[in-house]
């Protein structure tokens, strides 16, 4: 908090603070959606990488959530609604984000020389944070874009042909690497802020804390890229027949 606080009067926000109980409950709604978001990423790197345990796995993630057991073949709507949630909770998070970026270049300065003399671990996070979020903005706009006016093209061979075939590939990339650091460093400075799994000794509390962010993050990048080059190899393989869908043996057979 102490720190937080550091940061906060360095950008002259603190005077406002006492003003008005505004920031405190914009401050929680960051706080809330940024959980959510982060548990979301999560769960979506689960489903998304199902692709490494099969095709026909990957396609039955994909059914469920066009809610295939209700729907004849599936719809997606359902698929159009979560993705339209998800992305006002992104866009909202962002827009609350905003209030905390340095806007001039002065104050940028100021921070960064602070961050430098005290050696401020969490200020250092903080500013990878803030450099992150911004890539995530531009980056994570055009994936939610795209997945709002795809929401029927989900599926092994549809996602790997957007990936390798639509040049997808690349803004993958340094999508996974901002948003495991973000999402990774947010979920620290959650417990951080808030005193969860906070111990006795708080020192050796945020210790641990670090540790699990370091671990969380590689786990997560490690299972990110090995999900990107399953999409790139099955999209490699499957580019001569782009467009076409994966269909399940069974459906197959029914086809023939
Ligand atoms: C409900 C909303 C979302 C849906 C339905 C969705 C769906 C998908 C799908 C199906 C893929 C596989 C590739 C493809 O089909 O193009 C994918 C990949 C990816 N998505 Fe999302 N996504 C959503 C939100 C997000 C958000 C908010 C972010 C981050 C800001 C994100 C980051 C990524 C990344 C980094 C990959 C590449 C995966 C990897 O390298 O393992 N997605 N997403």
């Amino acid at each position: 908090m102490l720190k937080e606080n550091v940061v906060e009067s360095l950008l002259g926000e603190t005077s406002d603070k006492k003003k008005s109980r505004t920031p405190a409950r914009l401050d929680f709604l960051q706080s809330a959606s940024g959980l959510f978001l982060a548990v979301f990423m999560i769960l979506h790197m689960l489903f998304v990488s199902t692709i490494l345990i099969s095709k026909d796995f990957m396609l039955s993630v994909t059914k469920a959530f066009e809610l295939s057991f209700i729907f004849e073949g599936g719809s997606s709507v359902p698929v159009f609604i979560a993705i339209s949630i998800v992305s006002a909770i992104f866009i909202f998070h962002a827009f609350l984000a905003m209030r905390k970026f340095p806007i001039s270049y002065r104050q940028y300065l100021r921070l960064k020389t602070n961050s430098n003399l005290m050696n401020h671990g969490d200020t250092k996070l903080w500013i990878i944070q803030v450099i992150t979020g911004f890539a995530l903005f531009f980056l994570g706009s055009i994936h939610l874009y795209t997945m709002l006016t795809n929401p029927g093209n989900i599926g092994p061979y549809a996602s790997s042909d957007r990936v390798f075939s639509d040049l997808m590939w690349p803004l993958y990339i340094v999508l996974l690497i901002a948003v495991e650091f973000h999402g990774s460093i947010g979920l620290y400075r959650l417990s951080v802020k808030w005193g969860w799994f906070e111990g006795e000794d708080s020192k050796v509390s945020r210790k641990k804390l670090k540790k699990v962010k370091i671990i969380l993050t590689v786990v997560m990048l490690t299972l990110g890229i090995m999900t990107l080059l399953a999409y790139m190899k099955i999209g490699y393989d499957h580019q001569d027949n782009y467009g076409e869908r994966y269909m399940h043996p069974t459906e197959v057979s029914h086809a023939n």
